[in-house]
């Protein structure tokens, strides 16, 4: 591609580089995967390209709901084209099951519903291992203030109720996720819009009715066949995908802007 942009900032999946205009970026999906903080890493060939579909299905619908993001579109394959934010150093996360650290936490089996859904927020410090903090520790130490709390909590809640509804209605359970939010400066305001990617990376999605999981717990617990599940995942949101279990003759063409 185009090797002169400038690259801005390169993370554990994701790049990115900056925009055809000021106050926009290039944002490009890689396939490397990696958990626990970095610590087990691998290349799977094709994650970042349906992980690119589905954040841009999910990214497009949250928009039309009238839900601010940074998302404007995807470009290729691999590259969406976004707004520049200021990332609020959070890692929002969002349960309505028991599952990950918080069944370690509490001991409480996976697959728990639990009693209404829980945000928890983790400070975004990789050295540190993104440790779980309170809305104390957030505004006292001006990671955001309480607006801004108030209003990503907010916005937490609707895209769970949304994405709940959207991923029961394919079969799918949304056990957990992960949000990030950034500050969007425009003339004279700054106000607070979703942002990084909604994806099986960042998603628990367990099957309705097996309980299989069709996310990247396939990776962090060795379980194998990733690319499939996260294809079975954009199969279900009708994104155009070949069939790769022999069941369907040819691609589901399904709108994608
Ligand atoms: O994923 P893990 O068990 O390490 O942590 P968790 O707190 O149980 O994760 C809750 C949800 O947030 C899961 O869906 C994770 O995939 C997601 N998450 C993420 O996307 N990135 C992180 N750095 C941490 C959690």
């Amino acid at each position: 591609m185009n090797q002169r942009r400038r690259r801005i900032y390169e993370g554990k999946a994701k790049i990115l580089y900056e925009g055809p205009e000021p106050g926009t970026l290039i944002v490009h999906y890689k396939d490397d995967a990696t958990a626990h903080n970095a610590q087990k890493k691998a290349v799977i060939e094709g994650k970042g390209v349906i992980n690119n579909r589905i954040s841009e299905l999910i990214f497009n619908r949250l928009n039309e709901i009238g839900l601010p993001t940074h998302f404007i579109k995807r470009l290729n394959m691999r590259e969406q084209l976004i707004r520049e934010v200021e990332i609020i150093p959070l890692e929002v996360i969002v349960r309505n099951v028991a599952a990950g650290t918080l069944s370690k936490r509490l001991g409480l089996d996976e697959g728990t519903v639990l009693p209404r859904s829980i945000i928890e927020f983790c400070y975004k410090n990789d050295e540190l291992g993104d440790p779980l903090v309170a809305e104390e520790h957030v505004t006292a130490f001006g990671w955001a203030t309480p607006q801004e709390l108030d209003d990503i909590m907010a916005l937490s809640i609707r895209i769970n109720d949304f994405l709940s509804g959207l991923f029961l209605g394919i079969g799918i359970k949304l056990v957990d996720f992960k949000l990030e939010f950034g500050r969007l400066f425009e003339n004279d305001t700054v106000r607070v819009v979703l942002a990084d990617e909604i994806s099986p990376d960042s998603c628990r999605l367990w099957d309705l009715q097996t309980s299989d999981k069709l996310d990247k717990d396939r990776f962090r617990r060795d379980l194998g066949g990733l690319v499939e599940a996260y294809q079975e995942v954009a199969r279900r949101l009708g994104i155009l995908t070949e069939s790769n279990n022999g069941e369907r003759s040819k691609p589901v063409l399904v709108k994608s802007d």
